[in-house]
């Protein structure tokens, strides 16, 4: 254990604390991390855990959805900088006019987004959830904000609704293309590739399985002990940095330049010691007012995520 592992180690037993890490984190910043998972796993175990104080190692959103779940608990963002751009790409005055003009629609809000977003709407998803939560909805008519291919791939799986996508998009996972997955096809042959739904559609239609970030590292588990195929990984490199130490050799990572959130990877096990000291991080502070307004969205995401 290094220096700074023992000191977090350390802080952890005299706060009360744990570190929740996506696993888009760096491998250095899973190893100090006590939660783990995709954006659903992390808002769930947060809400599950006993501890006074949750350290976040993601992007802001994530810990302003611990906070609002758990407002008794001191939340800190590790990296205050960290944010994610696709968080604020609709404006919560849209998504108003829309109510009233479409009163009978539900609105289904990504929980990538600000607090102020999750309070106009019905419920949040995750990608892990997306599906089966909207498909459960009495509401027939869905605007789904603010990614446009998540909500793509919802409407495709959900047939007998209508479904009304925003043009938001994830900046990492929009840039790739049909034939970024057709090149990396021709190169690995015999390979499956498995896809993050925030992708778009045309590379999509081109992968073996679409999932979240859990769904694609549990497929990934599966693939490696019932075949000696590879796998190509296409969704932020921080799933197969993290897998190809099990499986060295196996994963390729398509586009590993384009799939790095510059966002998740400001967060070092340097920045988690220095929040923990009080000498970094940001304790997440909110409004209590709009934090009871977006709850409800969320404790409805955890009930219907199953
Ligand atoms: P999941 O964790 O739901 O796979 O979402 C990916 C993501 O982009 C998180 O910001
Ligand atoms: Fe946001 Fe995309 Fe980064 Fe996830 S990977 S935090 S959706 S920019």
């Amino acid at each position: 254990m290094t220096n700074t592992m023992e000191r977090i180690a350390r802080l952890k037993r005299e706060q009360d604390a744990v570190v929740a890490a996506h696993t888009y984190q760096s491998p250095a910043v899973q190893a100090v991390a006590d939660l783990l998972g995709d954006s659903f796993a992390l808002a769930r175990k947060a809400a599950e855990t006993d501890a006074a104080a949750v350290y976040m190692c993601g992007v802001r959103f994530m810990a302003e959805g611990v906070k609002i779940l758990c407002p008794e608990k001191r939340v800190v963002l590790a990296e205050p900088a960290a944010d994610c751009p696709m968080a604020r790409q609709i404006d919560p005055k849209r998504v108003e006019e829309f109510r009233a003009a479409h009163p009978e629609a539900a609105v289904v809000a990504y929980i990538n987004t600000t607090a102020e977003l999750k309070a106009v709407a019905d419920v949040c998803v995750t990608s892990s959830s997306a599906v089966r939560i909207v498909r459960s909805l009495p509401q027939r008519r869905v605007l789904f904000i603010p990614d446009q291919h998540l909500g793509g791939y919802v409407r495709s799986q959900v047939p007998e609704k209508e479904i009304l996508t925003w043009d938001g998009y994830c900046p990492v996972h929009h840039g790739i293309t049909a034939g970024d997955v057709r090149a990396a096809k021709a190169a690995h042959p015999d390979a499956a590739v498995a896809i993050h739904p925030e992708c778009p559609a045309e590379a999509v239609a081109l992968a073996d399985v679409v999932g979240s970030t859990a769904a694609i590292i549990d497929f990934i588990r599966d693939f490696m002990h019932s075949t000696d195929r590879p796998v190509i990984v296409a969704t932020e490199r921080g799933v197969a940095d993290r897998l190809s130490l099990d499986y060295p050799g196996r994963l390729f990572q398509l586009r590993p330049e384009q799939l790095t959130c510059p966002d998740m990877k400001l967060t070092t096990p340097d920045s988690v010691l220095a929040a923990m000291e009080g000498r970094g991080g940001e304790e997440i502070v909110m409004d209590p007012a709009l934090m009871e307004a977006a709850r409800a969205s969320l404790t409805n995401m955890i009930r219907l995520g199953g």
